[in-house]
């Protein structure tokens, strides 16, 4: 796999991303990807809200934004998938170039604002699905739509997936897509919340919700989300999503980049806030995400209250090989 990873490294990132994807899938349809991966981890099974997880690692979302791949991600050992962002409508995202790595840093900036091919491709793609481990589905907001017509798309998207997912993820995050992040201040996700509460009731919505959050908030915005999902059905938070900081990059000409930070930068901020929303609350379900490079990096996360751990980030620079050195006693 490391020789594929050499060759990936001189394409440009999207195109790297989707033909080093392609080719996982074609080596699980050739029922050859078995052979590369490493299966004999010791039992880590852990119960969840009602899931059982093969181990508590995970894919974040956004590497499967359209469900494509979840079979062959699923041969790689991870013990659950995020898919998603997606959105009741296709769109195409920002214009390209907007994926942007240094290896150098490990390090990814992007700028792609939710290009996905829309819920009902997604959801397509999750009844073909043979992959038997939990699979998340992230939901999120057209760009065009505002106000009342971005709360509507969560709610088009949960009705949608939710029969045909584990868990379901609200992203109010991406820094990419215009003003979603407004949703985290009290009375945007007090609406929000209100209005997810009125749907799942009436889907009788029966699976864990999480809702995923930017590490650039203030911690009195943080106490007001903690409060938020604590006083309502919400079942969780996941933390974080990629940052709009970028005084820790070296490189003069990346740091410029516009878009979200992802990566080795991201960890102590990320972990952070996490670390805060666990002291806050000790029996809040949490997922933490952003910049696990290392299985160090995996237990930060998991001692900072983590009860899951997701990557992205480490997984395109690194490789499968990670998942290995997480997953290995
Ligand atoms: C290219 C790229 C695309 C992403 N797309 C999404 C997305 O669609 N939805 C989402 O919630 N997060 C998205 N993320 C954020 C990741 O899920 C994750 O929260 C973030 O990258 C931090 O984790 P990492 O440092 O392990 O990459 C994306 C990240 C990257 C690098």
């Amino acid at each position: 796999m490391s020789f594929f990873l050499k060759i990936f490294k001189l394409l440009p990132p999207e195109s790297a991303h989707s033909i080093s994807l392609s080719s996982l899938k074609l080596l699980y349809k050739l029922k050859l990807l078995k052979f590369f991966t490493k299966k004999d981890f010791k039992n880590n099974e852990y119960h969840f809200e009602g899931m059982i997880f093969k181990n508590q690692l995970g894919t974040a979302a956004g590497l499967d934004k359209n469900g494509d791949f979840i079979d062959a991600l699923g041969e790689l050992g991870f013990g659950f998938l995020e898919v998603g962002t997606t959105t009741p409508l296709p769109q195409d995202g920002n214009s390209k170039p907007r994926v942007f790595r240094n290896y150098n840093e490990n390090s990814i900036i992007n700028r792609l604002g939710f290009n996905n091919k829309g819920v009902d491709y997604l959801v397509n793609n999750l009844k073909k699905r043979k992959y038997t481990g939990i699979v998340g589905v992230n939901i999120g907001a057209n760009k065009t739509s505002s106000g009342k017509q971005r709360i509507d798309d969560f709610l088009i998207c949960l009705e949608k997936v939710h029969k045909f997912a584990d868990y379901i993820t609200i992203n109010i995050s991406s820094p990419n897509t215009p003003n979603l992040r407004e949703l985290h201040n009290e009375e945007n996700l007090k609406i929000l919340i209100s209005a997810l509460e009125k749907k799942s009731n009436e889907i009788n919505l029966n699976i864990p919700i999480f809702i995923k959050i930017s590490p650039d908030e203030s911690e009195q915005v943080l106490d007001n989300i903690i409060t938020a999902v604590s006083e309502s059905f919400i079942t969780g938070i996941i933390a974080t999503n990629t940052t709009t900081s970028k005084l820790k990059i070296k490189d003069d000409e990346f740091k410029l980049i516009e878009g979200g930070l992802s990566g080795q930068y991201l960890m102590d901020e990320s972990t952070k806030k996490l670390s805060y929303i666990r002291n806050k609350s000790n029996n809040m379900p949490l997922i933490g995400v952003g910049g696990v490079m290392s299985k160090n990096d995996f237990f930060e996360k998991i001692d900072a209250g983590a009860n899951l751990v997701q990557l992205y980030t480490g997984f395109i620079i690194k490789g499968p090989s990670l998942i290995i050195q997480i997953l290995k006693d």
